[in-house]
């Protein structure tokens, strides 16, 4: 199949031309596609707009993959109520291999072991990727981007270790002007024994290698979505990078078994007497993807500070202050997936009022001033825990 080539867009696509006319150039980490945040001087109201890899953002709040992007009407409600991006349920060549079991979330609220009261603050699913049939997605995908042509629409792929397959999936997910590529390196559950999701993720050698072909085909940025269940994830963000991928994303859930059911003896969720460890996600994970945040954000610093690459942090967030926070580590972009599933797609406007409450309080006109704290706020947890490394030496 025929490689995406700006002159195969049918349709056009205004925010997306820079990053689409650029050719990727596989292993080379060139400076070829950007991160800009522009400020508007002369407005008065805090500006919540970014451009991210050249890509044009009405706000950095992003619909991360998962049920809020499972098909064309709710990306299309996730347009209509304002969410900056969006990025589609992950989807592979062959839907037909993906079998998704129901129940497949259980809830942890913040109530005694086993109560159905409370507010939820932990969320785990053991549900795989997309199983609607990839041509229906695709068709989706198209159909979105002839409505919505100045909206970003990203495509989370996951493939099997398979060059002609990758190069397959990326050329015709391409043709329908998705304007860039999540790379889902990172489902804890997500199908291992096909050499999939986190099965590459963890791997730095097997990552490295996929890497190459994805960012050796793919003509519109790439992100590649670390998986938390790593001692270091600065490592598979740092070969993404040196990979050719523009950004990376993090965090996707984290290894968990939500409980054993003290009636029935069972783990949950259980289907039919059986379970297996799953994905962790929401509130209660917000801590663990803000230290993950800020490792890869330093590392970026220190490593490709020359090089325009993007951070979207993902985990937890439900308030604009939690998107805040990701911010100011040095975070580009802020992605929700369980916050929307527990509040709707109608949070993106509290997110926005609150994230502007929180820009008016310390007057930061845009979102590109943020970031000029992040690097005060990251130098010093640098200072801080140098300082007490001295302390504990007795200097
Ligand atoms: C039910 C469910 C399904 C998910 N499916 C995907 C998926 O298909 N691809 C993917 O990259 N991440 C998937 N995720 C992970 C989320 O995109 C996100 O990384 C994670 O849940 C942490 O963010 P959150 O706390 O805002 O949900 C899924 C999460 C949930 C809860």
């Amino acid at each position: 199949m025929a490689s995406l080539s700006f002159t195969h867009v049918k349709f056009k696509n205004p925010v997306a031309d820079f990053a689409r006319t650029r050719p990727k150039t596989g292993l080379a980490c060139s400076n070829r596609v950007g991160f800009r945040v522009f400020a508007s001087e002369t407005q008065k109201e805090p500006d919540l707009s970014v451009t991210v890899n050249g890509l044009h953002m009405p706000n950095p709040f992003v619909i991360g993959s998962g049920p809020p992007g499972t098909n064309y009407t709710v990306m299309k409600r996730a347009f209509d109520e304002g969410w900056g991006a969006v990025i589609a349920k992950t989807v592979s060549l062959d839907a037909a291999k993906v079998i998704n079991v129901t129940p497949r979330y259980a809830r942890l609220r913040a109530g005694a072991n086993g109560s159905t009261k409370g507010q939820i603050i932990g969320w785990q699913n053991i549900e795989l990727i997309s199983d609607r049939p990839l041509e229906t997605m695709l068709k989706e995908f198209k159909q979105l981007k002839e409505e919505y042509p100045d909206r970003i629409l990203i495509a989370s792929i996951m493939e099997e270790y398979n060059k002609a397959a990758w190069e397959e999936l990326i050329d015709r997910v391409e043709q329908t002007g998705v304007d860039a590529f999540e790379i889902n390196f990172s489902c804890p559950h997500g199908m291992p024994e096909r050499k999939m999701g986190a099965a590459v993720g963890q791997d730095c050698a097997l990552l490295e290698e996929v890497c190459g072909w994805i960012n050796a085909k793919a003509t519109i940025p790439v992100w590649a979505k670390m998986t938390p269940n790593i001692t270091d994830i600065t490592e598979p963000a740092r070969i993404s990078l040196r990979s050719g991928c523009e950004g990376v994303a993090a965090i996707n859930t984290i290894m968990s078994v939500m409980g054993i059911n003290l009636d029935s003896l069972r783990p949950e969720p259980c289907v039919e007497g059986y379970s297996t460890p799953g994905g962790y996600s929401s509130k209660a994970v917000h801590p663990i993807a803000l230290a993950k945040v800020m490792n890869i954000a330093k590392m970026m610093k220190a490593e490709f500070g020359d090089k325009d690459y993007s951070l979207s942090g993902i985990g937890g967030v439900e308030t604009g202050g939690d998107a805040a926070e990701f911010i100011l580590l040095g975070a580009n972009s802020v992605q929700v997936c369980t916050g929307v599933m527990m509040h709707g797609y109608g949070l993106v406007k509290k997110l926005c009022d609150e994230l502007k409450d929180f820009m008016r309080k310390h007057n930061f006109s845009s979102i590109e001033e943020g970031f000029t704290s992040i690097l005060y706020y990251s130098h010093r947890f640098g200072k801080e825990a140098a300082r007490g490394d001295q302390a504990e030496k007795g200097h």
